[in-house]
């Protein structure tokens, strides 16, 4: 009766949702008939003015009765039965199922089949064979969701779990996490690739991305890592600041620590910042900001990270200046022609607001530029604010002294960085984002 569910990818879909749609619609049904019969009743026979006759007393009715136990009895047995069937029909694997292990972590799944090859966030099954996901966790836990298949099951760390099932329809499909795993549960999200026997075969054997990763230098890995782990958002190439200090020239620098004490920045104290970032914090940067990568990166990761750190030692940036040279001169020329919206824009992205405001409505380290101008609410002091054009000049110069209730007081000042014209640009900008 009520067609909601999501399409049937799998042999067991449909009867998954004939027992769903079964007791959909018998409460519907039964909700519909005892509230209508009793909204019925109530208007029917309601108390009009002049009446004066009691009710009588009714004893009961054991014909009733019976029928009112029993039709549910039965109802809820079948519901039982129905159920029972389907799910040994889940849980049951198939022999020559392929089996693929699915280790989950905060945010991510990875995919490791039979001859040894990984992916990550991507699986790919052949079409009308039964597969086999076994579950794990690296770290709390999490749960397998894939709707179009009709299976869901946690992975939980320190045990096996597995969903089975067999698709009959290739194409692509959605996983989810459902078992709220922290902060970025809504994200970790994967998807299910069903292709043909032979298209399976053909990419189950292609090790060409593997090769490719073996030929790239260390530091050729370390870039690809720094842009796929998201460093890029908080740590810039060219020497201005984000959230976190810059890479550039990072290597070998000594940094001055919020607890007054000073370190090199060599191997050990980069690897120990990666796996364990609140340890040493440097002075100036907000701490609790990073999230730890203990178990989300290998030591081959980090040292591939080192490697890309340690290449940014000036000359690269000289290197990509002359070739880019071009490039900015034209930009200078259009800046002129921009409207003030349209620079502060540009503002926006060069300076790296976006690292930590977004346009979207959604939260990052700060509020959202979203309907931001005009908004009103509390400051950590109590105290409340307007966004006007006072406030918001007056949050990029001096961040730290009015911070919005709920956010860390992590923005660096811009102060000496941005003219007047510039912050003036940059609000002109967040005005049209209502
Ligand atoms: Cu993993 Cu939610």
């Amino acid at each position: 009766m009520f067609n909601y569910l999501p399409e049937q990818a799998s042999e067991f879909a449909y009867k998954v949702d004939r027992v769903n749609q079964f007791i959909t619609n018998t409460s519907v049904f039964f909700i519909v008939l005892i509230c209508g019969a009793m909204l019925y009743f109530a208007f029917r026979y309601r108390k009009r003015p002049g009446e004066t006759d009691e009710t009588p007393r009714i004893e009961g009715n054991n014909y009733l009765e019976v029928v009112w136990t029993a039709v549910p009895a039965i109802i809820s047995i079948y519901v039982m039965y129905i159920g029972i069937v389907t799910f040994r029909e889940m849980r049951t694997v198939e022999p020559d199922a392929l089996e693929v292990n699915v280790t989950a972590q905060k945010w991510k799944w990875d995919f490791e089949y039979q001859n040894g090859k990984k992916t990550t966030a991507e699986a790919t099954i052949p079409v009308d064979k039964p597969v086999k996901f076994i579950l794990a966790s690296r770290d709390v836990i999490h749960s397998f969701f894939v709707p179009a298949m009709r299976v869901k099951m946690d992975a939980v760390p320190g045990m096996y779990t597995y969903v089975t099932f067999k698709p009959i329809k290739t194409g692509t499909y959605n996983i989810f996490c459902t078992e709220y795993c922290g902060t970025g549960h809504s994200a970790m999200l994967a998807k299910l690739r069903v292709v043909s026997e032979a298209e399976f075969e053909r990419w189950l054997n292609d090790n060409s991305e593997e090769l490719l990763k073996a030929q790239m230098s260390p530091a050729e890995r370390g870039e690809n890592l720094y842009n796929k782990s998201g460093c890029v958002a908080c740590h810039s190439l060219d020497g201005s600041r984000r959230v976190g200090p810059s890479f550039l020239k990072l290597f070998g620098k000594k940094e001055a620590l919020a607890d007054g004490s000073e370190v090199t920045a060599d191997e050990n104290y980069i690897k120990e910042s990666i796996l364990n970032p609140n340890a040493k914090v440097v002075k100036g940067f907000p701490p609790n900001q990073m999230p730890a990568f203990e178990g989300q990166l290998t030591d081959d990761d980090i040292s591939a990270l080192i490697a890309f750190i340690k290449a940014q030692d000036g000359t690269r940036k000289a290197e990509e200046k002359k070739e880019s040279k071009p490039q900015a001169e034209e930009k200078k020329v259009d800046l002129a022609s921009l409207s003030p919206a349209e620079r502060g824009k540009l503002l926006f992205q060069e300076m790296g607001c976006n690292a930590c405001h977004s346009l979207d409505g959604s939260r990052l380290v700060g509020p959202s530029f979203k309907g931001l101008f005009g908004r009103n609410g509390k400051l950590t002091d109590g105290s409340s604010y307007t966004a006007d054009e006072k406030y918001i000049k007056h949050s990029i110069l001096e961040p730290t002294s009015q911070v919005v209730e709920g956010y860390p007081p992590a923005m660096p000042t811009f102060k000496g960085r941005l003219n007047d014209s510039q912050i003036n640009d940059l609000i002109e900008f967040i005005k049209t984002l209502k």
